[in-house]
């Protein structure tokens, strides 16, 4: 047994659980993620798997999106890159939803199924649906030789290493970071991108290791925050656009890992109901950068103040007017509003950790949960 404690210590590498080991992994998965692919001074973006099936792509009438769980988050964050830039519609399906629904599918259809472990029951289920629809499958997976990366007729491994944690973390960068290679390669092959911004978006994808690094600079300031709000019954996440997945997210680490319910909502959403919640006992995660329907957040924070809501933001770094209104705030560097779930959804792990450790909880395995749910 000791030998065993011992081996599991060096594999932790010195950090108090796989968990916090992958989230500050984060920088070198996304480098080597993007090794070999991204290669930003020769303005060229190489990928097998899109190079060798470019036509299917260019000429799909739709990209569907299938996966569970966090990857399905990774999902929604492809969507509104993949649309924004490459303007190919796309729809995103839970996995185990979708293959029942009896879903309209045909060979113009491309299905991109996200999966860490590889091994997704409903995921695979989905996939085999579509193949026998006559889609075309791509897989983006972490787990080199899995089963969906072998009934998938192509694909991109994430290269984020062995995520032994039960909440994603790395995997959710790094999948999200193929994404995004793959929506560049295809809106540069579309002709809907110009050389510069191209180019632009190159240079900024390289700059994401340091900028995520810098994130994770304010890991003493989230376990402070942490230690406050570590008894709360109940949270909200809140963002918009790019960054409403990542709220999503931001509630699906917490729940799982510190057993307090979370929701994430579109900011604008509050109105339609939620706000009703809103008390001084509500923490609410809000993501405000810059980047990104900015005043509308600004407006949405003022909204749940006014109800006496507690108030975390997660802010572009020098950020002053929300620092104003917020009860506490996070900054992460400024990038691209395409970029920014790669940074914004850092202090949310950091944050979800701590009050889980703070909690007692076991965050690595947490109760009544799997690292790949391999049955329905
Ligand atoms: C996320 O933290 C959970 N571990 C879970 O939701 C996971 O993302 C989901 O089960 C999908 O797993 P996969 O990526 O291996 O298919």
């Amino acid at each position: 047994l000791e030998l065993q404690m011992n081996l599991e210590e060096i594999e932790k590498g010195g950090y108090d659980h796989f968990m916090l080991k992958e989230i500050y992994e984060q920088p070198r998965a996304i480098k080597d993620t993007y090794r070999g692919r991204l290669l930003a001074d020769q303005g060229l973006i190489r990928m097998a798997g899109i190079d060798q099936n470019m036509e299917k792509f260019l000429n799909a009438n739709r990209i569907i999106i299938v996966a569970c769980g966090t990857s399905w988050h990774a999902g929604l964050v492809a969507e509104y890159i993949f649309e924004d830039l490459a303007r190919i519609p796309v729809e995103v399906e839970y996995a185990s939803e979708f293959r029942y629904r009896n879903p309209v599918i045909t060979d113009k259809d491309i299905l991109i199924a996200i999966s860490q472990s590889g091994e997704t029951a409903d995921t695979l289920a989905a996939i085999k649906l579509a193949k026998e629809k006559g889609a075309f499958v791509f897989g983006v997976c972490n787990v080199v030789g899995s089963s969906i990366a072998r009934e998938t007729d192509a694909g991109a491994y994430t290269h984020a290493g062995p995520e032994i944690g039960v909440a994603s973390t790395k995997a959710f960068t790094t999948q999200i970071t193929v994404l995004t290679l793959i929506a560049l390669k295809l809106a540069k092959a579309k002709g809907v991108f110009s050389e510069s911004r191209y180019h632009e978006y190159l240079t900024e994808l390289e700059t994401i290791p340091s900028k995520v690094e810098k994130a994770l600079q304010s890991n003493t300031l989230i376990e402070i925050i942490a230690d406050v709000y570590k008894d709360s019954t109940n949270c909200l996440y809140l963002g918009r656009g790019y960054n409403f997945p990542v709220a999503l997210e931001g509630a699906l680490k917490l729940k799982e890992i510190s057993y307090i319910h979370a929701e994430g909502y579109p900011a604008a959403e509050m109105k339609h109901g939620p706000i009703a919640l809103i008390d001084e006992h509500m923490p609410v995660f809000v993501i405000a950068t810059k980047k990104g329907h900015y005043e509308k957040v600004v407006s949405n924070i003022q909204e749940i103040k006014s109800r006496k809501g507690k108030i975390i933001a997660i802010v572009t770094e020098g950020d002053e007017q929300v620092r104003d209104l917020a009860d506490h705030v996070i900054e992460v560097p400024e990038t691209l509003e395409s970029l920014t779930p790669l940074l914004t959804t850092i202090p949310l792990q950091l944050l979800s950790y701590h009050i889980a450790v703070m909690r007692g909880c076991n965050v690595d395995q947490p109760r009544n949960l799997a690292k790949s749910v391999t049955v329905e």
